[in-house]
């Protein structure tokens, strides 16, 4: 075997990717697309280096320039969230939930829970990070009209079944959580408050989505790379101070509870990132939800069958909308065709998770690249061409193709204007 080939091979399908997604419309939720400081971090000799423990109390030495990062990278954390206690190190935000649940539960412990049909992310599902500490769920009822928890069903549930946690927070996640009332219910029965803002985090720490920290959270998880544009990674916030006991369990939730290196260039572009949030996030959050909102009311005017449309369709940068009984992961396949990246999803009254119903989108890249509402109106089209009108996505594409052009540069970031999807090469051959 040529090893260089295999190896070269590899690379070529990371350019195929760079050039694949820079055509193309990237509309996966969970995504985004790094800043120019923020990519450099990556290739730093922090990546491969380990720092087990905290700042100034290490297993290991040669660290002290990492000490100075990971501290200001807790500082910035702290202020972009209002936060007293931040934790940086998890190394994403599956790694931060199964820190919470070391820290604060044992096996056989009841949580409850929102199903994964109605919007939990799998990590508080029985086959996820929940089951795996063997946590017990008990499933809220929602509403599926208006998109949300049922507030008075799962108050009552909360009460009935008195959980260890109450846990909170979606993949599909179109409307802020009524935390407030369940908050002091779960808080009655002695509950603790895990709020999961993976998707959220850029427009909570934005000001523009709702502030759980100060809506009753005990802990807020996150992942670094949604709409907090940050490297993939997670995040762990709360509002106590590292004296208290709760933050000593979760601290060591983290260490050795779920990490060990922690992917240093990681911390060291959340830092980045946490920054240049606190410069750019507001202005970026605001748009976000601007456009999200636009692109579900053009969707809903060419026909498509937008949810939350009696609630506004949405308050978040997600946008959610059937397409027909199982026929999420053929309309998915199409649009990808047509050089729009999206993914199929399960919607309120599916049963099978490779059987779903619906598309779900998220507008957060889109926005980075400069996109405004005039853009998402001629993006409901291209979703009109391919879903209603059945023109050929081959077709479609082109003109997506061309239309993306115009839009590669990424902004909300320091020394904005840059290529996103440029291919950096170390090797020049
Ligand atoms: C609500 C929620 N929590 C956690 C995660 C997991 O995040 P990560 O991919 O960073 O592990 C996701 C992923 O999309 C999510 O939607």
């Amino acid at each position: 075997m040529d090893w260089l080939k295999e190896a070269l091979f590899v690379r070529e399908m990371a350019m195929e990717n760079n050039r694949m997604f820079g055509d193309a419309l990237p509309m996966i939720a969970s995504e985004n697309i790094l800043s120019p400081l923020c990519k450099e971090m990556l290739i730093t000799d922090f990546h491969g280096r380990y720092a087990e423990g905290n700042p100034g109390k290490r297993y290991y030495q040669g660290c002290k320039f990492f000490d100075e990062v990971e501290s200001k990278a807790i500082e910035l954390a702290k202020i972009l969230f209002d936060a007293r206690y931040a934790d940086v190190r998890p190394t994403s935000g599956t790694v931060a939930n199964m820190a919470v649940f070391k820290a604060w539960t044992k096996p056989g412990d009841k949580v409850t829970v929102l199903d994964t049909a109605d919007g939990a992310h799998i990590s508080f599902g029985k086959w996820g990070a929940a089951g795996l500490r063997g946590l017990e769920l008990h499933t809220y009822p929602f509403d599926s009209e208006a998109m949300n928890i049922d507030v008075d069903g799962a108050a009552k549930l909360i009460r009935s079944v008195e959980p260890k946690l109450a846990l909170f927070g979606q993949s599909v996640f179109l409307f802020p959580t009524p935390l407030k009332e369940l908050a002091d219910v779960a808080h009655e029965v002695g509950a603790k408050v895990v709020y999961d803002a993976a998707h959220v985090l850029g427009l909570i720490a934005g000001g523009k989505f709702q502030q759980p920290l100060k809506e009753g959270a005990d802990v807020m998880t996150g992942s670094t790379h949604k709409t907090l544009p940050g490297p993939q990674g997670g995040v762990i916030l709360a509002n106590k101070t590292r004296e208290s006991q709760d933050i000593k369990y979760l601290d060591w939730g983290v260490f050795p509870g779920v990490t060990s290196s922690y992917h240093l260039h990681h911390v060291a572009a959340k830092a980045i990132a946490f920054a240049e949030h606190l410069a750019f996030g507001k202005e970026y959050a605001e748009q976000i939800i601007r456009n999200a909102k636009k692109l579900a009311e053009e969707l809903y005017n060419q026909g498509f069958d937008v949810l939350g449309r009696n609630h506004g369709f949405t308050e978040s940068h997600q946008i959610l909308f059937k397409v027909g009984k199982e026929k999420g992961g053929e309309a998915a396949q199409k649009l990808e065709e047509a050089g729009i990246i999206a993914n199929m999803n399960m919607v309120p009254g599916d049963e099978h998770p490779m059987r779903p119903s619906g598309i779900r989108l998220g507008v957060q890249e889109l926005t980075r690249l400069g996109m405004k509402e005039g853009e998402m109106e001629e993006i409901a089209k291209f979703f009109k061409r391919v879903l209603i009108d059945g023109e050929e996505p081959a077709k479609v594409k082109k003109d997506v193709v061309e239309f993306k052009k115009n839009y590669r540069k990424i902004h909300y970031c320091f020394y904005e204007g840059e290529d996103a999807y440029e291919y950096i090469k170390l090797v020049q051959k």
